[in-house]
């Protein structure tokens, strides 16, 4: 067992947010707010891993599942109630209790990972992970002694016009040693400007109480930017896009514009691929090597082969082979594979269907609930009729066929391996094998007839 755990506070409501959605499950990079703080955390060496849940309990639960456990904190009473509530279930842990606030997803897993090195190398009883900022408004001020040892922290809301100067701020990240924590909460009120328990009173009880209290100062920043509002939300995505951008690049993706490339952090790409301004690559998708994505396409939760070429597309929960080239303006709706050296071109829809290597579907066609072999053209405009009002049909399309402009493929149906359909046909029994299946009104033209009306 890991002699590190993680209590993660996320029990606020977040006013600040004026949602309806717990703060902590806002989504940044693709996922939850707090999923980024458990992982950082999991990265650190953390075994378990303890949510302390309050405002919108339940959705929180639903949302991490058994990524880590939970204590409810049914009142919100301070960031030091918040930590006592989660002291019955460490009551046989006996290491090192990391404190974590649910809201700060920059946090590096690197960066907790030298806290807690920092912290047992010390032998201290607790680590806070503090930050220089020019603009230090709104958080707790670290307090140090003439011998530069931490002494306190104070809020903002109750801190003197000197404490206010100081510009070195909690970031309310820690490391405790576990009984020191549990025996020092026990001594702390809430007679503050809050009236709230301040987690922060810990550091003061403890130092008074000449236990060893270390800091240790984050090298950037940016990295324990909480989360409270909207615009902080936005700056937040904003940087952790960047990173998952520079991550991709620095791995031989190329990226054309930066400001208008949103990848989800779970995204794999591989070397040589270029993505084009104006695209999103979201959830669970993969994309091989050398492919050209974008510009202005959404991607999402889909596998992308080799040297593929997809512009101006919008795929979701797709399957993509190697040497495929799809677009401009086509939707590939879930459940659509698309085997090597496919062609689909404008203004094509495809779902539930599969499509056999090399075949082509250039222009404006309705492929739904198909099987489709390979080698196979579509004519333009042609279409699979899946829907009859109750029930969807599939549509069976074999090796080599050519389905003529304009038809009407009624399913269920199937059209056999080298088979034609003549354009403009409506089919709706099965055509053989290198058979022609025409289907349309012959065609009379009365002579004369403009100068005789
Ligand atoms: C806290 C720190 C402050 C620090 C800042 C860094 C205290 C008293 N202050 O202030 O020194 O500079 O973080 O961002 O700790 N929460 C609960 N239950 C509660 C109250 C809060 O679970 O009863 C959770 C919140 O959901 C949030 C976290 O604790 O995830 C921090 O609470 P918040 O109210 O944002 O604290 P700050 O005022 O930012
Ligand atoms: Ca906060």
């Amino acid at each position: 067992m890991s002699d590190l755990l993680a209590i993660i506070l996320a029990a606020g409501k977040g006013s600040r947010m004026k949602s309806a959605l717990p703060k902590v499950l806002h989504p940044i990079g693709g996922k939850p707010m707090v999923e980024h703080v458990l992982a950082a955390a999991h990265m650190a060496g953390a075994g378990r891993k303890v949510v302390v849940v309050g405002f919108g309990a339940e959705s929180v639960k639903a949302t991490v599942g058994t990524q880590a456990e939970y204590v409810t904190q049914a009142e919100q009473l301070g960031t030091g109630h918040a930590v006592m509530q989660a002291s019955s279930c460490l009551q046989d842990f006996d290491g090192t209790v990391m404190v974590l606030c649910g809201d700060t997803p920059l946090l590096r897993g690197q960066t907790l990972a030298k806290l807690f090195a920092e912290h047992q190398a010390m032998q201290a009883s607790a680590t806070v992970l503090t930050a220089c900022m020019t603009d230090p408004t709104g958080y707790g001020r670290v307090i140090r002694d003439d011998s530069g040892q931490v002494f306190k922290i104070v809020e903002q809301k109750d801190a003197t016009s000197s404490e206010l100067a100081i510009n070195e701020v909690n970031t309310g990240i820690y490391c405790f040693d576990r009984v020191a924590l549990f025996d020092a909460l026990r001594s702390i009120d809430c007679n503050n400007m809050q009236g709230e328990y301040y987690l922060t009173d810990v550091i003061g009880v403890l130092a008074q109480a000449k236990a060893k209290v270390c800091a240790v100062q984050v090298d950037d920043t940016a990295e324990t930017l909480g989360i409270n509002s909207r615009i902080q939300l936005a700056e937040a995505e904003k940087i952790l896009r960047r990173r998952k951008l520079i991550r991709l690049m620095d791995n031989g993706v190329t990226i054309m514009d930066i400001e208008s490339t949103f990848i989800d952090d779970q995204v794999c790409i591989e070397p040589d691929t270029i993505i084009y301004p104006f695209t999103w690559i979201e959830g669970a998708t993969t994309i091989g090597k050398g492919s050209k994505i974008g510009p202005n396409s959404r991607i999402q939760n889909s596998s992308i082969g080799e040297n593929a070429i997809l512009h101006f597309i919008y795929a979701h929960e797709c399957q993509i082979g190697n040497d495929v080239t799809v677009g401009p303006y086509v939707h590939l709706r879930p459940d659509t594979v698309l085997a090597d050296g496919v062609k689909i071109g404008n203004f094509v829809e495809v779902k539930n269907s599969q499509v056999g290597a090399r075949t082509k579907i250039p222009h404006l066609s309705y492929i739904g609930d198909t099987d489709m072999g390979a080698g196979v053209n579509i004519g333009c405009g042609a279409i699979t009729v899946n829907y009859d009002g109750k029930k969807k049909h599939r549509t069976i399309v074999q090796d080599g066929a050519f389905i003529g402009c304009n038809s009407n493929l009624v399913a269920p149906v199937t059209v056999g391996e080298g088979a034609y359909v003549a354009a403009g046909s409506t089919i709706t029994k099965n055509v053989p094998r290198a058979a022609l299946g025409v289907a349309r009104a012959r065609q009379s033209n009365i002579e004369n007839w403009v100068n005789k009306k």
